[in-house]
């Protein structure tokens, strides 16, 4: 028997201003794209913002739907709008933030399983380059996590397809 581990290492920032200017801005887009959010059931907004290698930002904002599971996850409404207007294009960053009514949400939201495997499906389709992840709740701290599989160890990819 074998034991082994997986570590992963990831920032804390205490306010944006923490941020360089870069990654200041795509929360912000991702805080703006928060008024895009369709989310009548839930009233849980989800805002997320894309950085191109071409300097383009992408936003995307959770969808819902009346037919609850058709609801579409604001990470993977962006990444789909990436793939739709720029195909080729690397993905630098993403950033992620949420707001709801209900509470304070004053830590960092991760994105959900599904939207772990569509982040790292894309780092796969760009021969691995990796999409730093900038996390943050409606306000207090802000994590900056290095990759998307930093987020999905063992993740099952089209390697398993053959
Ligand atoms: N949601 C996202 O947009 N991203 C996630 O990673 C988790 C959940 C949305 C889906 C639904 O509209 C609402 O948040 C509540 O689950």
């Amino acid at each position: 028997m074998k034991q082994k581990k997986i570590t992963i290492s990831y920032q804390v920032f205490h306010s944006i201003e923490e941020l360089s200017v870069e990654d200041a801005q795509l929360l912000e887009a991702a805080k703006a794209a928060l008024q895009l959010s369709y989310s009548p059931y839930s009233e849980f907004r989800v805002g997320a913002a894309v950085l191109l290698a071409n300097g383009a930002i992408v936003s995307g904002a959770n969808q819902e739907n009346a037919a609850y599971p058709m609801c579409l996850c604001a990470e993977q409404v962006a990444l789909a709008a990436v793939a739709s207007q720029y195909p080729d294009v690397v993905v630098k960053k993403m950033a992620i933030t949420v707001t709801t009514k209900h509470t304070d949400i004053n830590e960092p939201a991760s994105p959900c399983g599904s939207c772990r495997q569509v982040i790292c499906e894309k780092e796969d389709r760009q021969k691995g380059v990796p999409i730093e992840i900038i996390l943050q709740g409606e306000k207090g701290d802000i994590y900056k996590l290095n990759s998307g599989r930093d987020l999905l160890p063992f993740a099952f990819d089209g390697d398993f397809l053959g």
